[in-house]
């Protein structure tokens, strides 16, 4: 059958056409079809024996060639078919190490604690040593030793909150600190003159409406040395307002009356808004804004920290943290509490 050979040369001619563009299930159907076991290839082969001797070696022979070659153009194909993944993978996984990354969303100080850094900082740069005291205290340090006896009216401007826990006997009544001013007492007991702190912490009251929040920050001042007269207050807040407030505004000393100081004062601030203009300006009143208290700290209470008032004198003071920051940014913010709402949208305008 001599026509078997032209069959084996069509077989191989078609192979290598179709198989240029094979992927790779329809090589596994070709591979099948003619050099499987029932295939094209091996059906020709078993047509041999029945050949007439002279054909049967030519014809046996062409149909190995052509196996051994369909082979060949299968694993060509393989091949390619592999090199072409790879290189589109490359293409798909390909990095530009040039490009300019995605930034992840960065998170900033609060506010307050930025405010609280910036306050403290300045102190500390004239030798004030930053104090922290507990927040849960004792009636005796947050009233008792600060020249308020307890059945003194002046306790009530303090909406207290009280700890429901055993009193001390010596001591008095658990409370959460609803002024920074324990700190005295405590900075007493633990060193003696010269003193020069500053206190920051949490003060708590009773109060919750669109100027008031039931906890917001003080930070206390004390400075208690031989010879300290009203004039080293007035330098130290002078000092503090410039720095903080900036040079164009001005501060004033009005009296006032405090248990734990004598004399004592308000201390004003010129409005940031109307530049202390007055008028019809909705932040302040007649053109200043109460910041706190202050004054000279009062004999009874250096001596209930252990210090002679005879020898000893100081002054003190004790601010809203907020406060003192919204002051110098002349804002007016409508809820207070929006502070510690928590809410981004707010917060991330004061991002430093
Ligand atoms: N502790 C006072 C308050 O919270 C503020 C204050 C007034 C603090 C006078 C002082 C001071 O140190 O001398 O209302």
């Amino acid at each position: 059958m001599p026509e078997l050979i032209p069959q084996l040369e069509k077989l191989l001619a078609e192979a290598q056409k179709t198989l240029a563009l094979a992927d790779e299930a329809a090589l596994s159907r070709e591979e099948t079809r003619l050099l499987g076991r029932k295939g094209e290839v091996n059906r020709i082969l078993a047509a041999v024996p029945g050949l007439p001797p002279v054909e049967r070696a030519r014809v046996g022979e062409a149909a190995n060639v052509v196996k051994t070659k369909l082979a060949a153009e299968f694993s060509r194909r393989r091949a390619a078919l592999k090199n072409e993944f790879a290189s589109e993978l490359t293409e798909r996984e390909w990095i530009d190490v040039t490009e300019p990354g995605t930034a992840s969303p960065q998170g900033s100080v609060h506010p307050t604690n930025a405010a609280i850094e910036e306050i403290v900082g300045h102190f500390e740069r004239i030798g004030f040593r930053r104090a922290r005291y507990g927040e849960a205290e004792w009636d005796h340090y947050a009233f008792g030793a600060l020249n308020m006896p307890q059945e003194h009216p002046a306790r009530d401007e303090w909406e207290t909150f009280f700890l429901e826990a055993p009193a001390h006997p010596m001591l008095g009544r658990p409370v959460l600190t609803p002024h920074t001013s324990n700190a005295q007492i405590r900075e007493f007991e633990r060193r003696k003159p010269p003193i020069r702190m500053v206190s920051v912490g949490k003060t708590y009251r009773r109060q919750s409406d669109v100027s008031h929040i039931p906890m917001f920050h003080q930070f206390e001042g004390l400075m208690v040395d031989e010879g300290i007269a009203l004039t080293h207050l007035r330098g130290v807040l002078e000092y503090f307002f410039r720095n903080y407030f900036g040079p164009a505004r001005t501060y004033r000393f009005r009296p006032f009356h405090f248990m734990f100081t004598e004399p004592s004062f308000e201390i004003d601030i010129s409005c940031g808004l109307c530049k202390g203009a007055g008028g019809i300006c909705r932040l302040c009143k007649a053109g200043w804004l109460e910041l706190g208290g202050a004054g000279m700290v009062h004999p009874n209470v250096l001596r209930a920290g252990g210090v002679d008032p005879l020898r000893y004198s100081g002054f003190a003071f004790g601010w809203g943290v907020e406060r003192t920051w919204m002051m110098r940014a002349g804002m007016q913010i409508p809820d207070i509490r929006m502070i510690y709402g928590n809410d981004l949208r707010f917060l991330s305008q004061f991002s430093v």
